[in-house]
């Protein structure tokens, strides 16, 4: 009797099994994107230590890339010349290695954020540009060596073009002129020849920029240097870039023969105050410009929504040529853009909400809806 309860238990299982439909296997952004370019994240150092459990868990399920967010910029990696912070890099490393992803360095050279030792000697007197340029040899090969075979790629100068193309009058500038940048790829090459080494830069939709990126490239390849890719930062607003301009940046670089990196991706959705990126920008707080401290009304999310979509199929319309797209950061909650130019603000520029959910024109997206 107990047998014949047994089997018939059993096919009424399985029958109602064969009838319920098994939960559909969620789509992950490396799943849908796998084959059309990488798609990273900005990590900070609470995820990559894994503090931020939740966090790190949204970075391992949906991400096959990672750069650092701050821990291997010079002021924070070597903040003197006799001393190297390697703790927060190597576990960054560490968690992107573990977890089978491609690990990309930000940034070697930058004017902002960087040790002030790399331009003043001991008696605090302007170095020169052969000690400089040593300065710099040092500093870029120490990384490159350590983690050389273990980080795919660096970017390995940020931000020295202005938006008219010009260069930006930085130390690295006023000292060398136009010649530390090549000097700095020459640096990284020598120090890993495999790595791949990108420029970095924001507000490359600007004509004046992107001309002056585009010359840049030519130099670099004219002098015989390895340039993989031009990370085009993409910090945007809800009327910000002008798509069209964007779009011609793309097929610029493209013809200037590198790759597109999208590397810092997010979008206020909240009024822009600073348009671009530097982080020196500083504005006082007014809540006029703060409108949604709580959350975003649907009707703002929605265009939200609308206008990131415009975005991904920019990006998937010329997939063949960018290598990469990041986001500068997990979710909405983790975002510089909450402090950046005007402290205490709610933003909302990311792929995931607060709650670790992610946004519905992604999730249109890779369900093909
Ligand atoms: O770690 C210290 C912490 O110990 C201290 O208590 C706190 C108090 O101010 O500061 C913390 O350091 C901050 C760091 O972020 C980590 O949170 C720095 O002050 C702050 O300046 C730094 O801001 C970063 C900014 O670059 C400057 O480095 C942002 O997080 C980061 O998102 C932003 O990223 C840059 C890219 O590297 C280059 N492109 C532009 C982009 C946005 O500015």
């Amino acid at each position: 009797m107990i047998k014949r309860f047994f089997i018939g238990a059993f096919c009424a299982a399985s029958l109602l099994s064969c009838t319920q439909k098994a939960p559909e296997a969620e789509v992950t952004l490396k799943d849908y994107f796998g084959d059309k370019f990488l798609i990273g994240v900005a990590v900070n150092v609470d995820q990559s230590w894994e503090r931020d459990t939740l966090g790190a868990a949204i970075v391992k399920k949906h991400f096959n890339s990672v750069v650092a967010e701050n821990c291997m910029k010079s002021e924070e990696i070597h903040p003197t010349p006799f001393t190297w912070n390697w703790g927060d890099a190597d576990q960054f490393v560490k968690f992107g290695e573990e977890n089978g992803m491609t690990v990309i360095g930000h940034c070697l050279i930058w004017h902002s954020q960087c040790s002030p030792w790399f331009f003043t000697d001991e008696n605090g007197k302007q170095v020169s540009a052969e000690v400089l340029k040593a300065r710099m040899r040092d500093h870029i090969t120490a990384i490159l060596t350590r983690y050389r075979g273990r980080i795919k790629g660096y970017d390995v100068v940020n931000e020295a073009i202005l938006d008219d193309g010009s260069y930006r009058n930085s130390k690295f500038y006023e000292i060398l002129g136009e010649e530390f940048i090549p000097w700095a790829f020459k640096c990284a090459h020598e120090a890993d020849p495999d790595a791949e080494l990108y420029y970095n830069d924001y507000s490359m939709a600007l004509p004046g920029k992107r001309e002056g990126v585009v010359k840049l490239v030519k130099s670099l390849k004219a002098q015989g240097l390895r340039i993989d890719a031009v990370g085009m930062q993409s910090h945007m607003g809800m009327e910000h870039p002008d798509f069209v301009e964007y779009e011609k940046t793309i097929q610029a670089l493209i013809d200037a023969g590198v790759e597109v990196a999208i590397t810092e991706l997010d979008m206020d959705a909240i009024p822009t105050v600073s348009f671009g990126a530097s982080v020196e920008d500083e504005a006082a707080y007014s809540a006029q410009m703060n409108p949604y401290p709580e959350a975003l009304p649907d009707s703002v999310s929605q265009i939200w929504n609308d206008r990131m979509k415009q975005v991904f199929s920019i990006y998937e319309k010329y997939q063949d040529h960018i290598c990469r797209v990041t986001v500068w950061g997990v979710q909405d909650g983790d975002s510089w853009k909450n402090d950046w130019p005007m402290k205490g603000r709610t933003n909302y520029p990311l792929l995931f909400d607060r709650n670790y959910e992610m946004k519905p024109f992604l999730k249109d997206i890779i369900n093909k809806k």
